[in-house]
């Protein structure tokens, strides 16, 4: 069992990413992080409130993190990939509010927890004014693992940068250099983590778990929206849960060990940048990157989850 602190902006397939560890009996989720990125952290809010109402898990706190970049800029955000509200065409009922709790909540809940492991598919900021703001976390906590990156492939904000770290690189860049034992599930690895409506039709005739009845309606907006990207796509890429599966399931997937580097202005600002030739060096620090992973496993695995009806 994986004790996790989940950082967030839902957004399409961070939701799917909460269900998915709501739904897995190898996941406990400690606490949630809202912050801005795919949509505002206002909106990012009531979105998880939303799902752990249908889930029955409101006992899960919901930390306020941050609203802006370290930049201090305006935050753009995605209505065109997750919609105007960040679940597709739903909007959370009126009476569903988030409630935040504090964020220095999160340091007790760091002391009162063990073996604690930080999984971030948002914009870094939140996580690195965790380290900015208290003790060293880096130290306590047992491993990050950030969707972010885009490695020898294209990104999907820029030519080079990928949305997660081209929000905040600024902050990406410190959680980089400052913490520990570090995996990093890139675009590279995330776009082949493909969901087709079959997959999803599917799950929905196994269970009636109101958190899944959701689910078709939310990922038609989604993979109609990556489909004006990429004509001819027959489903969409879950980024956030991929993450989450390579955390309870690191067998599943290939790593190598290097530095990585985020540019962070200009036109390569977000591009992240390791040294993958041949005479390259595993960085001194335990920082891990995502190439590969097993697709078949994947499915097998998403489908499993997110038709049990038991909330872990
Ligand atoms: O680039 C993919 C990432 O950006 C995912 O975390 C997705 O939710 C978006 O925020
Ligand atoms: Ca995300």
């Amino acid at each position: 069992m994986k004790n996790i602190i989940l950082f967030a902006d839902p957004g399409i397939d961070d939701s799917l990413a909460i269900i998915y560890a709501l739904l897995n009996p190898k996941i406990k989720i400690l606490a949630i992080v809202s912050s801005y990125g795919n949509v505002t952290k206002e909106q990012a809010t009531d979105n998880i409130a939303y799902l752990l109402k249908l889930a029955g898990r409101t006992d899960i706190p919901i930390i306020g993190g941050t609203n802006i970049p370290s930049s201090g800029e305006t935050p753009r955000h995605y209505p065109e990939i997750h919609g105007e509200e960040g679940l597709g065409p739903i909007r959370p009922p009126e009476d569903v509010k988030g409630e935040l709790t504090n964020f220095s909540d999160l340091y007790n809940i760091i002391r009162e927890n063990q073996d604690i492991t930080v999984v971030d598919v948002g914009r870094n900021t939140s996580l690195a004014s965790l380290f900015q703001l208290g003790e060293n976390v880096s130290g306590i906590i047992k491993e990050f693992f950030l969707m972010g990156g885009a490695f020898m492939v294209p990104g999907n904000v820029t030519p080079s940068a990928e949305a997660n770290f081209y929000g905040d690189p600024i902050a990406s860049q410190l959680v980089l250099t400052n913490l520990d034992n570090i995996f990093v599930v890139p675009l590279n690895v995330t776009n082949r983590a493909i969901i087709t409506m079959e997959h999803i039709k599917m799950i929905q005739e196994m269970t009636d778990n109101p958190v899944i009845q959701i689910m078709d309606e939310v990922m038609e907006y989604y993979i109609e929206a990556y489909k004006k990207l990429i004509p001819g796509m027959s489903g969409a890429p879950l980024h956030d849960v991929l993450t989450l599966f390579l955390m309870v399931n690191p067998d599943m997937g290939r790593t190598i060990r290097r530095e990585i580097n985020i540019l962070t202005s200009n036109d390569g600002r977000g591009t992240s940048i390791a040294d993958f030739r041949v005479s390259s060096k595993p960085s001194e620090k335990n920082i891990n990157i995502f190439l590969d992973f097993n697709y078949q496993g994947f499915i097998e695995d998403f489908i499993k989850v997110m038709s049990s009806s038991e909330n872990s």
